[in-house]
């Protein structure tokens, strides 16, 4: 298939973009660049053997994506662009339903005109809000605490109705847990600008000696070591659900929600261990408050992405530090 990537450059993207070459799709990366850089192009020319299709833009621009999605004549959308840090969304919540809601709806609208109507929506665990049980399986009811969470939810609602309004619509949520890793080659990977608000680029930073100590936020949730405990899923294996999920849109319309995760949990102090064996020397860290809005477990229930999609992670959690430290060695 002719596979539009949206946000084709960030984290999840640039894996993505490898997978879908290596399953024989071609695929055209769009970013505006906000949170990448131009340098992973030569990165993915490297991995792949040639330089994949890019074009430089906004979603927001309706002329653009209306232009991009003729001209490739592209079959599908993989939508990731979005800006994705839950505090800067708490504190500037307007750019994120600008970007995220207004971005989408205007993607939407240049690929309806288009007559292009299968989209793969990047979503997020975050959309379960507090878990009522565990695991999360995609009927938990739905809730969110910040605006990032917010436009999530939005957009998966304005998927549906679209999907209820034209049954030639395809929409495929996925639901992300909490996607970590590099490609094996160390050549792709994340690597977020500024103090990394999210638990592993933080560990990595530390390894490397970056920084200091990792600030393990609270031990005194009732987990088994007093740390939260999280679904991680090697990026690599997320990028080929997203595969799995481009089949799937290939042979069923309507609206879906599908997460993606491993089904196992694992604790801020499981992950700097195994960061540790992944880095050859122990990684100091101190027991810091709690940080506001943190639940103490998260996990998935992955059988839908199993049964519908024949999808399930193979990758454990050694590999991810592995291939995360693997490119954090080359990082600056
Ligand atoms: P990322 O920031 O690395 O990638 C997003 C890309 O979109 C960036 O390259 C950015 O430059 C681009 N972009 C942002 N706004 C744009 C716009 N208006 N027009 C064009 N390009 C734009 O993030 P990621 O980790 O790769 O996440 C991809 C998607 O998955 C996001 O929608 C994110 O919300 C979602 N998600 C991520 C996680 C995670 O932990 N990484 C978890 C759940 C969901
Ligand atoms: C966070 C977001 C979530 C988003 C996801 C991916 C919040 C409340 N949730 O998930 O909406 O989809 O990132 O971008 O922000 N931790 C530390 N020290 C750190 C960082 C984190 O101990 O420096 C702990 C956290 O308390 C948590 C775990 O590590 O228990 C994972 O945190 P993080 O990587 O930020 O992911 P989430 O909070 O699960």
């Amino acid at each position: 298939m002719r596979i539009l990537l949206t946000g084709g450059a960030g984290f999840i993207g640039s894996h993505t973009a490898v997978a879908m070459a290596q399953n024989g799709h071609e695929v055209v990366l769009f970013d505006n660049f906000t949170n990448s850089d131009p340098s992973v192009l030569d990165r993915l020319e490297k991995i792949l053997g040639f330089r994949p299709i890019f074009e430089e833009g906004d979603i927001r621009n309706y002329a653009q994506m209306l232009d991009v999605l003729k001209r490739y004549q592209i079959e599908a959308v993989v939508h990731f662009a979005g800006l994705k840090a839950v505090g800067e969304s708490v504190e500037k919540p307007l750019e994120y339903f600008d970007n995220n809601i207004t971005g989408t709806i205007t993607l939407l609208r240049a690929m309806k005109d288009a007559n292009v109507k299968r989209i793969i929506f990047s979503s997020s665990a975050t959309v379960y809000g507090t878990p009522q049980y565990l695991p999360l399986d995609e009927n938990h009811p739905l809730s969110v605490t910040n605006p990032y969470g917010r436009t999530k939810l939005h957009v998966e609602e304005i998927l549906k109705d679209l999907c209820a309004s034209d049954p030639q619509w395809s929409a495929v949520c996925l639901r992300y847990f909490n996607p970590i890793g590099a490609h094996e080659s160390g050549l792709i990977g994340e690597n977020p600008r500024g103090i990394p608000n999210n638990l592993l680029p933080y560990v990595a930073r530390v390894a490397a000696g970056k920084m200091k100590a990792v600030r393990v936020f609270g031990n005194d949730y009732d987990t088994p070591d007093g740390t939260g405990v999280r679904d991680y899923i090697h990026v690599v294996d997320l990028a080929e659900g997203h595969v799995c999920a481009a089949a799937y849109s290939q042979t069923h319309t309507g609206w879906i929600a599908i997460n993606l995760g491993t089904g196992t949990g694992y604790s801020v102090l499981d992950i700097i261990h195994a960061y540790e064996k992944a880095c050859g020397h122990s990684i100091p860290y101190e027991i810091v408050a709690r940080r506001a809005g943190d639940v103490a477990s998260n996990y998935a229930n992955p059988q839908r992405a199993f049964e519908l999609l024949g999808w399930k992670a193979r990758y454990t959690l050694d590999d991810m530090c592995k291939h995360s430290w693997n490119f954090q060695k080359n990082c600056e």
